[in-house]
């Protein structure tokens, strides 16, 4: 995954300058199609994971439909910028601070990183990931491979970016979509259920 660009950076920094003057709302590139999808899923699930969180729109509200006895994992690196900090991190955690009396665990790291962590501490198996960080083919491969093990039957699985949408920016050369197409589609143990604009959904049988 490559360290964002300075130009990227000003503009993350503009968007922070403006949200914390209360005159920009936190930011998803998910649809909204997309969103109601991964809430329609998400609803009443006990150990959730998310990677790639950035403002913490989706995590915010997992956090309030998922079961209120479970674990949210939210698992991002959150990378630094010049300035010292992550503009992503403030936002998101004082977005998904809002939601109170939650079990909510930061893991500030990769997403393969995550897995082996979650592995290592806890045998709970996760019901519900969203997979939304590194779309490089790389990056959704060292995820999948690493958090596949940690699946309970049944488990909902929702890949961001991962069909070919005009709604969104993936492409037929995005990493995910390809990784997707050849790897995850092909996993008999999985089904699919239902695709919306860039996002798969598949539930491990
Ligand atoms: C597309 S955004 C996530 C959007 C968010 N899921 C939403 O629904 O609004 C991608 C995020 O993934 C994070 N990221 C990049 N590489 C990652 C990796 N290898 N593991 C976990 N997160 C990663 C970035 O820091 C960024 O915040």
């Amino acid at each position: 995954m490559a360290l964002p660009s300075k130009r990227r950076e000003m503009s993350d920094m503009k968007f922070f300058l403006l949200w914390a003057c209360g005159l920009k709302k936190p930011f998803s590139s998910t649809t909204k199609k997309e969103r109601l999808t991964l809430y329609r899923h998400v609803a009443g699930k006990k150990n959730v994971v998310e990677i790639g969180v950035y403002h913490g729109v989706n995590t915010k509200k997992f956090c309030q439909l998922m079961d209120p006895y479970g674990v949210l994992y939210a698992v991002d690196p959150f990378f630094k910028g010049r300035a010292g900090f992550s503009t992503m991190k403030v936002i998101a955690h004082y977005e998904v601070g809002k939601c109170e009396n939650r079990n909510i665990k930061w893991m500030e790291c990769l997403g393969h990183e995550a897995a082996r962590i979650h592995a290592s501490e806890s045998s709970v198996p996760i019901d519900f990931i969203f997979i939304d960080g590194d779309h490089s083919y790389a990056g959704i491969k060292s995820d999948w491979e690493a958090w596949r093990p940690l699946l309970s039957s049944g488990c909902i699985i929702a890949l961001h970016d991962s069909e070919v949408s005009p709604n969104t920016s993936a492409n037929a050369d995005t990493g995910s979509v390809i990784y997707t197409k050849e790897v995850i589609s092909n996993d008999v143990g999985l089904k699919k259920l239902e695709v919306v604009d860039s996002l798969s959904v598949f539930e491990r049988i």
